[in-house]
């Protein structure tokens, strides 16, 4: 498939971006994007609504004078370093779920490295069938990795994601904690989530669509009472929001890295095994972890190579967990 087509107003601020003061003409515009002068003056008034800023000036055109900080390919991509993920870029406003985007585009061909974004999403999806709470200001998005790994290492890929997004935060001067298999926490609540979804052909990974949930810049009482108790932002606990399109830019290119090494056969989580374990919340204390309808609880002691939890119950016997969910233990509802 070759590219996807940008939205009108993507291209729109491509251009403007391109262009020498951010100046240009209606009717430059229009014919670069083939609609009429009504319409590009449509599309600027949506951009408002969405945080841009134009100054008109009659019979000359308009300036972009303020982009805000969207998960936009024109901003995202010069923070993108010798990354095949984030090849394309996709931004929308709203979107229901960028990973359900992600898949519809992914089943129709779609190249490896496309990036779904949205400003806001209507019905994002969390693990477990939760509902994801994805008010503007976070940063949605889903990465579509083709072939990415045999199906025995598809786990592999969303650890690897998770420090991929320990080390992008660290970068950023975010201090996070990666809660076993692939949450980050900031001062032991919630900023991160990753739902990984993949297609399979019996032996392989087809593709993956990994969807992550960055709680970036809004304010943790944006939440609901019930997710407030064990979910917080990254402005509400660092006092500054995050430059997001750096931020993507960080977790792509991190991503790029490590996945590149897995595909190298350097050695999926195994090799990275180290550093997730050096940046762990969970070893070490007493959890409880879901287990489909079933709850165990114990000290986590270990994690081996292929990410598997080790857990110490009461009477000493150690559960191997290959998939689950460790609750906060006072704060989240069984
Ligand atoms: C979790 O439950 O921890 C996983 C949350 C994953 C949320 C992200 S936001 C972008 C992508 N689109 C979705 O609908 N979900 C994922």
């Amino acid at each position: 498939m070759d590219k996807i087509a940008m939205s009108t107003r993507e291209k729109m601020v491509e251009l403007f971006m391109g262009a020498p003061e951010g100046l240009i003409s209606g009717e430059q515009l229009s014919s670069a994007l083939g609609v009429s002068r009504t319409a590009i003056w449509k599309h600027i008034k949506l951009l408002e609504e969405d945080g841009f800023e134009f100054a008109a000036t009659p019979r000359v055109g308009y300036r972009l004078t303020h982009v805000p900080d969207e998960l936009m390919a024109s901003l995202v991509a010069p923070h993108l370093r010798d990354c095949t993920l984030g090849s394309q870029i996709l931004w929308a406003p709203e979107r229901p779920s960028t990973n359900d985007t992600a898949t519809e585009l992914a089943k129709s061909g779609a190249p490896h490295g496309l990036v779904v974004t949205a400003a806001r999403q209507t019905g994002g999806r969390g693990r477990q069938g939760r509902v994801w709470q994805s008010p503007a200001g976070g940063m949605w998005f889903s990465i579509l990795v083709r072939r990415p790994c045999a199906i025995s290492q598809a786990g592999d890929l969303t650890l690897l994601a998770s420090v991929a997004v320990w080390r992008a935060l660290a970068s950023m001067g975010i201090p996070a904690e990666i809660k076993w298999p692939n949450d980050l926490l900031l001062n032991g609540r919630k900023i991160c989530g990753i739902l990984a979804q993949m297609r399979t052909d019996g032996e392989s990974v087809e593709y993956a669509v990994i969807g992550i949930g960055m709680n970036a810049n809004f304010t943790r009482e944006q939440f609901p009472p019930d997710v407030r108790e064990y979910a917080t932002t990254i402005l509400s606990e660092m006092n500054r929001e995050v430059h997001r399109p750096t931020l993507l830019g960080c977790i792509l290119t991190e991503l790029d890295q490590l996945y590149r090494d897995l595909k190298a056969g350097v050695g999926g989580f195994a090799a990275v095994r180290d550093e997730w374990k050096a940046h762990a919340h969970t070893l070490g204390r007493n959890i409880r972890v879901r287990i489909g309808e079933q709850i165990v609880e114990g000290v986590a002691q270990d994690v081996d190579a292929r990410g598997v939890l080790a857990l110490r119950g009461e009477d000493g016997t150690v559960h191997a967990i290959h998939s689950g969910e460790v609750l906060f233990s006072e704060m989240e509802k069984l």
